[in-house]
This record gives structure tokens, C-alpha cells and sequence, in this order.
């Protein structure tokens, strides 16, 4: 039986290639290479499936262009650079790579918390530069994070996984707003209290988004939001770029009206909205809150299982849009 062909949209471990190569014919970018959207469409056609990041948009013009295409495997478990209708119409299947990042990326999620509220890179910065040539009282003096009150937007998996290391390992008074309410067990083990969302911005001391992105979402965070937060608040995104107006929390951050913010996705990244780059009182890192060799690992191979899964035998792991293969 003729093997289908295969695009790798960026390059992925070698074992990961190694599996694909075992049921496919595959075609991959070299590492490092990002190709343009004509030549994705143009490499993508004649190809049965294709292995995406969150950086290739999968519309009704690129599906028109690749009649062939059966599945688009993302390795990510946000899909927002899926056009989701465009691909069912299409008879197209999408998978995302859930699950396997919850806790990584809430480590992460913790992490930014922690260097934001403490000036880690700020104060590093300051000792590199060698301005440190005294002890003071005051010396990069952040914010409480022990027993102070963790918000979180959106709470799902990761978000829940927050707030299990928020109220269990720092003593936080933990509140969410979600557009569900989650059941009592589970509000229960995360210790969280649901509230409405003008009641988590004006009482969240750090306030953590990790709610998906929708165009309903764009700019859930704009200047009218952040003057609802206390002026010694921080502000961390690890959910996607387009949920936060950067333009106004690079003001809101200048003029001090909130603490600091730790942002690890941007708008329009992998650009970066100029003034985030001149404040100081930002952490800024390039989309790595599930940047584990395990986790991308297991991210990879879920995303090559989904794959094998569907295009070998018949069964995905993860679809979106499981009315394609009923
Ligand atoms: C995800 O899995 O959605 C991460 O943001 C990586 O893109």
C-alpha cells in the first residue's frame, strides 16, 4: 500500500521524525526555518496531513489550495490559528496536543509569577550591569506572593493547576472567573473561590490568564480593565497574544498603574510591541511556558500519534472536530 505524504510544518525531534517516517512519506522545514505562507500552501499540497505549530493559520483559502489535505495535527493545545468551521465544511480533521503540558506550563505559569512579583530580571539586569554597590532596604522590593490573593481567568486544565500550587504551596487566597463554574470537588481541590470578573481585578494582588483565545477574547485585558486592578497588582499572560491590549499595558505599566506584568505571549508575536521592550517593570519571555524536553516531547509525539492515528488507522486521539471522522 502506498504510504500518504506528509509535511512536518517545523522541524521536530529526531524520534519524533523517526516515527512519522515509519508510516509516511515526510517532508519537513530544516530546523530554524519558517517558511512563508505561499510556500506552506505550496509544499503543503498532494499532502494527506500536516504537523502545525500555533503559527500556521489553517483557513478556507489554504484548504481550497490543498484539496487533499485530511488532517491538520497541531502541536499545541491552543488552536486559535484554526479557522475549526472552514476545515469541518472541508471535511478537514484538527487534533490539539492537550493534557500533556497541564502541569509544565502551570510550573511556568508560576514561574513568571514569581520573577514578576520578586523583580528577578529586573534586578538581575541592575547586578549585570554593574550598578549594585550597596545593600538597601528597599533594593528591588516587589510584591508578597505567600498568602496573598492568586486570580485566575480561565480555569481549565492549567488554570486549576495554578491554583493547586497557589493555595497549596503558597498559602493563596485563590479566586477565578471562568465561563462555567466549575463543580464544587473541583473548586474544592484547587481552593478556589468563584467570583465575577470585576471582583477578580479589583481583588486579585496577581491576576494569571490562561483562558483560550476567540476573537470574543481579544482584548479581555485593555486599559479599562487594568484600572480596575489594584495600582500594586501584577499581570501574567501564558495564554495567547490578542487577550492583552500590549499597547495599553505598556502605558498602564509606565505610568505605574499596575505593579509589573510577565507576559510569555504577545500579539502579533514573534513580534513584540516596542514600549514592552523600553519598561522596566515587565518580565518578557518568547512563548515558552510548556518548554520542557519531556513536554515538547510528549507535545510532538501526541501530535505524530494523531496523525498515525488518523491517516493509519482511522482513530485520532484528540479531534476537535470529531464529525469529520463519524
Ligand atoms: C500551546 O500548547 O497552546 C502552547 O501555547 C504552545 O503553543
Amino acid at each position: 500500500m502506498t504510504q500518504d505524504a506528509i509535511l512536518i510544518a517545523r522541524s521536530v525531534f529526531p524520534e519524533v521524525e523517526d516515527k512519522l517516517r515509519q508510516h509516511f512519506q515526510v517532508e519537513t522545514t530544516p530546523p530554524g526555518v519558517v517558511w512563508s505562507t505561499a510556500e506552506f500552501i505550496e509544499r503543503l499540497r498532494g499532502k494527506a496531513g500536516v504537523l502545525t505549530t500555533g503559527g500556521e493559520r489553517i483557513d478556507a483559502a489554504l484548504l481550497a489550495a490543498c484539496p487533499q489535505l485530511k488532517i491538520v495535527s497541531n502541536l499545541a493545545v491552543g488552536y486559535n490559528n484554526f479557522d475549526l468551521d472552514a476545515m469541518s465544511a472541508a471535511g478537514v480533521l484538527g487534533t490539539n496536543a492537550p493534557d500533556v503540558l497541564t502541569e509544565t506550563t502551570a510550573d511556568f505559569g508560576f514561574a513568571l509569577l514569581m520573577a514578576t512579583a520578586r523583580r528577578i530580571a529586573e534586578s538581575e539586569h541592575y547586578l549585570r550591569a554593574g550598578h549594585w554597590t550597596q545593600w538597601s532596604l528597599d533594593l528591588f522590593a516587589g510584591a508578597e506572593v505567600h498568602g496573598s490573593t492568586l486570580g485566575i481567568l480561565g480555569m481549565g486544565r492549567i488554570g486549576q493547576a495554578i491554583a493547586r500550587r497557589g493555595a497549596h504551596g503558597f498559602g493563596m487566597n485563590v479566586i477565578y472567573h471562568n465561563r462555567s463554574r466549575l463543580d464544587a470537588d473541583t473548586e474544592a481541590a484547587c481552593k478556589a473561590r468563584f467570583v465575577s470578573k470585576a471582583e477578580l481585578l479589583a481583588q486579585a494582588d496577581h491576576l494569571v490568564l490562561v483562558l483560550p483565545y476567540t476573537p470574543a477574547a481579544h482584548h479581555t485585558i485593555g486599559a479599562a480593565e487594568i484600572a480596575q486592578m489594584k495600582p500594586t497588582a501584577t499581570l501574567i499572560n501564558i495564554a495567547r497574544g490578542g487577550i492583552v491590549d500590549d499597547a495599553a499595558l505598556a502605558k498602564a505599566l509606565r505610568e505605574k498603574r499596575i505593579a509589573a506584568a510577565g507576559l510569555d505571549v504577545f500579539e502579533g508575536e514573534p513580534k513584540v510591541h516596542p514600549d514592552l521592550l523600553t519598561v522596566p517593570n515587565v518580565v518578557l519571555t518568547p512563548h515558552i511556558a510548556s518548554a520542557t524536553i519531556p513536554t515538547r516531547t510528549a507535545m510532538a509525539m501526541l501530535a505524530a500519534d494523531n496523525l498515525i492515528g488518523y491517516l493509519v488507522h482511522g482513530k485520532p486521539l484528540t479531534p476537535l472536530n470529531p464529525e469529520v471522522v463519524a
